[in-house]
Parts: C-alpha cells; structure tokens; sequence
C-alpha cells in the first residue's frame, strides 16, 4: 500500500453554516483538518466581532469530543462595518480576516459592498495591521457574461484597489481560472488564492452536458477545460501564492435540485481523498503538503501544524457515502466522476 505522511492539514475557505448543517457536516471538517477559515456568510451575516464569537461557540459545540480543531472566524464585509471592531478583533485574536462579497455574486451576499470606496477606511485599517482580506472575485455586473466576471473583476476592482492599498493582504478566494492564476502569479506576495478541490476536477461540462447537473453548480461556476488545467499547474506546483480551500458549501438537496438551485458543492467529507487521486495523477504527491499544510499557514503567518498524518491508497476504491443526513434534510457529497482509492489512515470513508 502507497502512504504519504504529511502535515495535518488546514482548509482556508469552508461553509460550515449554523443549526442542523452545522452539526451535521462540522465533524468532517475537524477531522481531517487542525484549522479552517470559516465563512460568515449565514443569513443574517457574522458582521460584528460579536457575532463571531457567538458563531464561534456553535462551532465548538458541533467538534466531536477527541477531534482537535480551531475555527478561525471572518467577518463579512459590509459597507457599515466599524474598522475599529474590526481592528480589536484582530488584535485579540478573535477574527483571522474579512470577506468581501461584492453584493449580490453569491449564496447570501446582499449585504455585501455596492460602492467599494466605502469600504475604504476598513480596508486602509486592515491594510496596516496586516489582516488579510479575503475576496469573492467577480463582478455582479448584469452585462458581463458570467464565464467572464472573475477576469473582469480583476481588471476593474482588484487591481486599481492593490495598487491604492499595495500593502494590503488579498486572497483571491476559489480562483477558477487561467487570468486569476497568471494574476497571482505575477504579483507579490501581498496576494495569494485559494483553489477548490472541485474546480481541480470538473469544467463545465459536468454541470451542463448531457443533462443539467445541479451538484456540481458552484460560484464561480466551473470554467472551460484550459483553466481546470491552469488551476492544476498552480496547484501542484507546489508555488507558496496557491493553497486549499475546498469552499465546502452545503446546501440541503431539495435547494439546489430545483428550478432556481443554490450554489455550492459539499465537499469536505472526501476533500482530501479527492485531491490525493489530483496529485498523484499529476506526478506531485510530494507537493500535496505544501499546498494543503503550509502554504496557506504562511500567508496567513501562523504556525504550521506539528501534527502528522497519514493518507493510504487502497487497491480497492474507499466507500465514501455518496450523501449525509442532517436534521433538516438530505445532503449529497462531491462525486468526483473517479473511484477514490485514498482515504486518510484510520478513517472508514
Ligand atoms: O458555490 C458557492 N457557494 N460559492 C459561494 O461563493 C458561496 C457558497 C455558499 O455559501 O453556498
Ligand atoms: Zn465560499
């Protein structure tokens, strides 16, 4: 049997949502990872340093006993927040950094920004104690088409706001294509991106040919061939700027198989699984600790984690349950088209 022994790993981007999802997918989330950085995307938003620390605490009480885990809390950037909150919150170590939504491009985000100079003063703030900005890259534009929003987001917020701020700390969150790559690639190291293990392995046509697949609609939505491609190169070529952040966003089935479905792929439960098949198809299972234990730990300027574990490949495919039940409702996992042939040692699926 094939092993890799590697740090334990941190997810910076994850959905874990409140109530009855909360419970249900948290434990997949705490068991293979030490730390995540948790959207604070739930309706209404985790807008205040209070309201992080509440959803911290329902957080903590969803982590199964024995499972060791550090939820690090963001706030959702409105055009109200105070940079003062922001600020002591960071300080005292209670908020990790701050998303921005632009308003209305995602699940829940109509309390995002509309008029990014409004923003400003938060930003300047942050800019200047180091706390990093993550960013939902695409335009809500009407006329844009939306296989282009990330690109054209690029071009007319988030390069005039890094020029205005060059200290600023950006993750370009869930990049999914070749210009958001060549991008980060070409700056320094102000910015970094996260990568989803679902845009390593879909392009569009998993959501759109040959039937309309609701699973797989996710935002940004998954991109043509060439930019799956792209986002593979970064990924697994081990370059510091690239890290994990599946974007596990869980939504309850009936809410997504329907006439107007909501976006997200849950994908925590097999993240690591899936990528593991990723790297190895592509020749750098050597560099699957980087991108999933130590790059994003550098950028965000936290410790690595001391402990290890251990990924094995089977010869026969590991079962992974194809949905998990909640409280609320049937979610159904990530199926990445391939049968997964690694899990993390110790774990039944
Ligand atoms: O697919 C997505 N789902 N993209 C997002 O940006 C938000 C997320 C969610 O919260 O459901
Ligand atoms: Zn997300």
């Amino acid at each position: 049997m094939t092993t890799l022994t590697i740090r334990r790993p941190d997810d910076w981007h994850v959905h874990l949502r409140d109530g009855a999802i909360l419970k249900a997918v948290t434990p997949y989330t705490s068991r293979d990872f030490a730390r995540a950085i948790v959207m604070p995307n739930l309706v209404p938003p985790v807008v205040t340093v209070a309201d992080a620390r509440c959803y911290r605490e329902h957080i903590l009480a969803s982590v199964p006993q024995g499972h060791s885990f550090t939820p690090l809390m963001t706030l959702y950037l409105t055009e109200n927040t105070d940079p003062n909150d922001v600020e002591a919150g960071f300080r005292d170590g209670e908020v990790t950094a701050v998303k921005l939504y632009p308003a209305g491009a995602t699940t829940n985000s109509q309390s995002g920004v509309r008029v990014i100079e409004k923003v400003y003063p938060v930003l300047e703030r942050m800019a200047a104690c180091g706390m990093v900005l993550c960013v939902h890259g695409e335009v809500t534009d009407p006329a844009i088409d939306i296989f282009d929003r990330e690109a054209v987001f690029i071009e007319r917020v988030l390069e005039p706001l890094r020029r205005r701020m060059p200290e600023l700390r950006v993750v370009m969150e869930h990049v999914t294509t070749r210009d958001g790559v060549d991008y980060v690639r070409s700056a320094g190291d102000s910015l970094a991106a996260t990568i989803t293990t679902h845009h390593l392995i879909i392009n569009r046509n998993a959501i759109l040919a040959g039937g309309i697949r609701p699973h797989y609609y996710c935002l940004p939505v998954a991109k043509r061939e060439e930019h799956r491609l792209a986002l593979r190169r970064a990924a697994t070529s081990g370059d510091r700027h690239f890290f994990l952040g599946t974007d596990s966003a869980p939504h309850l089935d009936p809410l997504k198989e329907c006439a107007c479905g909501c976006a997200g792929i849950f994908s925590s439960l097999n993240t690591l699984g899936c990528l593991a098949h990723v790297f190895e198809e592509e020749g750098a299972l050597d560099r699957l600790e980087a991108f999933v234990s130590l790059n994003g730990t550098a950028f965000y300027r936290l410790p690595p984690n001391e402990e290890r574990v251990t990924l094995q490949r089977h010869e026969q495919p590991v079962a992974f349950p194809r949905m998990i039940e909640t409280d609320d409702g049937l979610i159904t996992v990530f199926d990445p088209m391939f049968p997964i042939h690694w899990n993390v040692a110790g774990e039944a699926g």
